[in-house]
């Protein structure tokens, strides 16, 4: 497994992150089989958020089955996310959620601490100053040790920065061979002819490497918001005959050459795994032998359905 050091963030964490969204509909058993496997593949960073289930069920499977893994806590990362509040139909960052789900979190993984808490979606009135209360309180109270958000565009992130103390460290976006508009519009900058030149996220990829904000890749096999996966997916052709070429080449699986990709950027990201299946586990990990070539990137990227300008 690549390891990576988190500027101002936590030292020596996995470069694949262990999703837990789609463990609400396992047992403790099946759900310890999937944290026990990630971690043996050399994983030790696990994400979850307050949504991932009706009442943070994700973080309650995950909270009874990992005493069953013998797995240590301070040997693992556990981060979650707070801010969707989709079953009162509102994105909430008042310092009074931010505590409270900080609180439920906590219960709910049985824990007495989360190592890193990102504030997930933007709460559009969100009033930074009491994000920074809450920040404060949380880690005065020595319940979170790194904070960070997802899906935030730069100036949202300034606005944070301006009142926040602490380091921002992880900024959670979604980026996969299909879902590659992170990188595609300084590709095609200016370009009328085509929508991957529109700007759809203020630039945030050069803003977080600039500022040294870690960025973790969600949903890197994912079509779309959630159409499921490309890999295998007789709608790309192009990109499985490029995928299975360098899988065979690697001796690893397509979907490894997938998250390669991801890994194989210069911005030094980590990639955040979704399946609950053990022996896809395992072949998500071996993304992180696979050796692609600035030509092999160029390759799948191309094969995606993009071009050169
Ligand atoms: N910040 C955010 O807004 C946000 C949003 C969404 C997700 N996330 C995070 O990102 C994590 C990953 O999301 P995701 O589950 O959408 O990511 P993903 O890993 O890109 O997609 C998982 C899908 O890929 C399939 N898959 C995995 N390995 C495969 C293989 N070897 N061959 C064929 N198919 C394979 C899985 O099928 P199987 O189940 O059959 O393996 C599953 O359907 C979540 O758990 C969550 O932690 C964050």
């Amino acid at each position: 497994m690549k390891m990576l050091n988190v500027v101002n963030g936590p030292q020596n964490v996995s470069a694949i992150v262990q999703g837990c969204m789609r463990m609400t509909d396992l047992d403790a058993q099946s759900a310890a089989k999937v944290i026990r496997t990630a971690y043996d593949e050399g994983i030790n960073f696990y994400d979850h958020a307050t949504c991932y289930g009706p009442d943070g069920l994700a973080e309650t499977v995950f909270g009874n089955a990992f005493p069953l893994t013998g797995i240590k806590r301070e040997d693992i990362i556990l981060q979650s996310k707070c801010g969707i509040c989709n079953f009162r139909g509102e994105f909430d960052w008042t310092k009074e959620n931010i505590l409270e789900s900080a609180d439920d979190i906590l219960r709910r993984l049985k824990t007495d601490y989360l190592d890193v808490l990102l504030l997930h979606r933007p709460d559009v009135i969100f009033e930074p100053e009491e994000v920074a209360a809450a920040f404060d309180e949380l880690e005065a109270a020595g319940k979170v040790r790194h904070f960070g958000m997802s899906n935030l565009v730069p100036l949202q992130i300034e606005l944070l920065k301006k009142y926040v103390k602490q380091p921002l460290v992880f900024n959670q976006l979604q980026l996969s061979l299909d879902q590659a508009q992170l990188i595609d519009q300084p590709l095609y900058m200016n370009n009328m002819d085509t929508d991957f030149s529109i700007n759809r996220d203020g630039n945030i990829m050069e803003y977080c490497r600039l500022k040294d904000i870690t960025i973790q890749a969600w949903s890197p096999l994912q079509v779309g918001f959630f159409k499921g996966t490309f890999v295998d997916n007789p709608d790309f052709p192009e990109l499985n005959r490029v995928l299975g070429e360098l899988a065979e080449r690697e001796g690893v699986s397509k979907a490894a050459i997938a998250i390669a990709w991801v890994l194989r950027h210069p911005a030094k990201m980590q990639a955040i795994i979704g399946t609950m299946n053990p022996e896809h586990v395992k072949d998500a990990c071996a993304a992180t032998n696979v050796k692609l070539s600035h030509h092999d990137w160029y390759a799948l990227y191309l094969a995606s359905g993009r071009y050169l300008p």
